[in-house]
C-alpha cells in the first residue's frame, strides 16, 4: 500500500453487532469505510473482552479494504503470529504492554504486516521517540482503552500536532482513537493525524438493515475534516 496522508475513516467493530460482524462489516464497506478497526481486547491489560485470533481470522474474508487490528493485550509478543495468521494488514501494540516494544514492532514487521504502536492518553510521545524509524503508525488514545462512547480527551490534539513534529517526513500514519465525532475530529486532523477510529459515530442510529445511516454518519466525519489538513 503506497503511502498517503489523505484522510481516512477506520469505523471500530467494536460497536458493530457482535452477532453479525460479516453483514457489519460488508455493510461499513458498502458505505465508504475505509479501513476496518478491530479491537482485541483481554480483560487484564483492559477491562475488556473482545475476541482473539480465531475470529479475526472469521472476520477476514469479509474485509475486502484494509484490516486494522488493535490489539490491547499483555503481553503480546507470544500472540503476534496468530493475528499475522489470522490476516491482519496493520498490527498495533500498546507501549503499555510489553517492556521491549521495539522486538515487539520487529516482530510484528518480520511476519510482513505494517506495525503500529499505541500511547494511552497519560503515556508521553517520549516512550516512542526512539521508535518512529521501526513503525508504520502511531496510535494514539484518545479515551482510556476498554469501551466505545467515551468522552474525547482534549490534550489528545496537542499531542498529535507535537507527534506530527516529531514524525517530520517519515512515511508514519498518526491514527487517533477514541471519542472522535464531527465536532472532535476538525482539530486533530488539523494538528497531523491521518487515521480517524470511529466506533458510535458511525455505528450511531444505524444497523445492517439501514446501511445508509452508516454511510451518511462516515459522510459527517468526512465532510467535517475536508479543507482542515494542514
Ligand atoms: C476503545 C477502542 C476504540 C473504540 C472507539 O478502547 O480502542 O477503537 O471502539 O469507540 P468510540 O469511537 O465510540 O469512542
Ligand atoms: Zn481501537
Amino acid at each position: 500500500m503506497p503511502f498517503d496522508r489523505t484522510v481516512k475513516i477506520a469505523p471500530s467493530i467494536l460497536s458493530a453487532d457482535f452477532a453479525n460482524f460479516g453483514a457489519e462489516i460488508r455493510a461499513i464497506e458498502a458505505q465508504g469505510a475505509d479501513w476496518v478497526h478491530v479491537d482485541v481486547m483481554d480483560n487484564h491489560f483492559v477491562p475488556n473482552l473482545t475476541f482473539g485470533p480465531q475470529a479475526v481470522k472469521a472476520f477476514r474474508p469479509h474485509v475486502t479494504t484494509f484490516m486494522d487490528v488493535h490489539l490491547m493485550i499483555s503481553p503480546v509478543d507470544a500472540s503476534i503470529s496468530a493475528y499475522a495468521e489470522a490476516g491482519a494488514d496493520m498490527i498495533t501494540a500498546h507501549v503499555e504492554a510489553e517492556p521491549h516494544i521495539h522486538r515487539t514492532m520487529q516482530a510484528i514487521r518480520a511476519t510482513g504486516k505494517m506495525a503500529g504502536v499505541s500511547l494511552n492518553p497519560a503515556t508521553p510521545l517520549e516512550s516512542i521517540e526512539y521508535l518512529l524509524d521501526d513503525v508504520d503508525m502511531v496510535l494514539l488514545m484518545t479515551v482510556n482503552p476498554g469501551f466505545g462512547g467515551q468522552k474525547f480527551i482534549e490534550s489528545g490534539v496537542e499531542k498529535t500536532r507535537r507527534l506530527r513534529e516529531k514524525i517530520g517526513d517519515r512515511p508514519v500514519h498518526i491514527q487517533i482513537d477514541g471519542g472522535v465525532t464531527p465536532e472532535t475530529s476538525p482539530a486533530v486532523v488539523a494538528a497531523g493525524a491521518d487515521v480517524l477510529v470511529a466506533g458510535s459515530a458511525v455505528f450511531k442510529g444505524g444497523s445492517v438493515e439501514t446501511p445508509e445511516v452508516y454511510g451518511a454518519n462516515i459522510r459527517a466525519l468526512r465532510e467535517a475534516v475536508a479543507g482542515v489538513q494542514q
